[in-house]
């Protein structure tokens, strides 16, 4: 692949979503894709929570949903289970990329090496620093200047996949845990469909050996940061 390939049409890149509470990074996807901004195609919605706000906003963008709740009938659902059942389901909608987007259950080593597409997380810190719960608390007692959300791949190690892409933003004295949350959220609103444009476009790499990388050759080290001092 070229450089100039870049702008060419390019087939709908799959995609399925795993959530577990408002999905309103999913809606940013929903959005751009009936708007024809984004070359994705949502073929699918996981959660596993079965009150997920996601699973509405699915349901009215007539994508086809799996609740796979941690909790059915009394009973927690072991994560073993949880796995086989999604990766069945994620098989089945053959997605070319597999997007965290507020997924909340630690995956296994096993599960994330064998699903069926390359997968990728939203994490709400400036990566690797801030890895795991509570990220805009730690930021804030820190007192550090700098915030913001990354993108990464997932591997079995939390949060420790290759970052790929990054949105800053400046924090501000006056910050509480609650406006940083909003304030980095409404940066996840962008970073997630640039990075995904990039990816659809072949520009990111999904693989570790892909074409891509001739293109890497020659643009900056991932990863890729956008500022945004909103
Ligand atoms: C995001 O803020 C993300 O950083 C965190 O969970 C939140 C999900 O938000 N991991 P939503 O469900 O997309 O509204």
């Amino acid at each position: 692949m070229s450089v100039d390939n870049a702008s060419q049409p390019i087939k709908p890149l799959r995609i399925a979503v795993l959530v577990s509470g408002s999905g309103s990074n999913l809606q940013v996807l929903i959005n751009a894709m009936q708007a024809g901004a984004l070359p994705i195609e949502i073929v699918g919605v996981i959660s596993n929570r079965e009150d997920a706000y996601a699973l509405t906003r699915a349901k009215d963008a007539n994508i086809p949903v799996a609740v796979l709740s941690h909790v059915a009938k009394g009973k927690r659902m072991g994560i073993k289970t949880f796995e086989t059942h999604a990766n069945e389901q994620l098989i089945a909608w053959q997605p070319d990329l597999i997007v965290l987007a507020g997924f909340m259950r630690v995956l296994s080593g096993s599960f994330i090496d064998n699903v069926p597409a390359p997968m990728i997380n939203l994490h709400p810190s400036l990566l690797p620093v801030y890895k795991g719960l509570d990220t805009h608390k730690r930021v804030i007692q820190a007192g550090e200047r700098c915030h913001g959300c990354s993108i990464h791949k997932v591997t079995a190690e939390l949060d420790a996949g290759q970052v790929l892409t990054q949105a800053v933003l400046n924090v501000d004295i006056n910050d509480t845990v609650e406006s940083l949350q909003s304030r980095v959220q409404k940066l996840e609103h962008q970073l997630l469909p640039w990075t995904i444009l990039l990816l659809a476009k072949n520009v990111l790499p999904l693989e570790a050996n892909n074409t891509s990388s001739q293109i890497q050759t020659y643009l900056p080290k991932l990863p890729l940061q956008l500022l945004i001092d909103g």
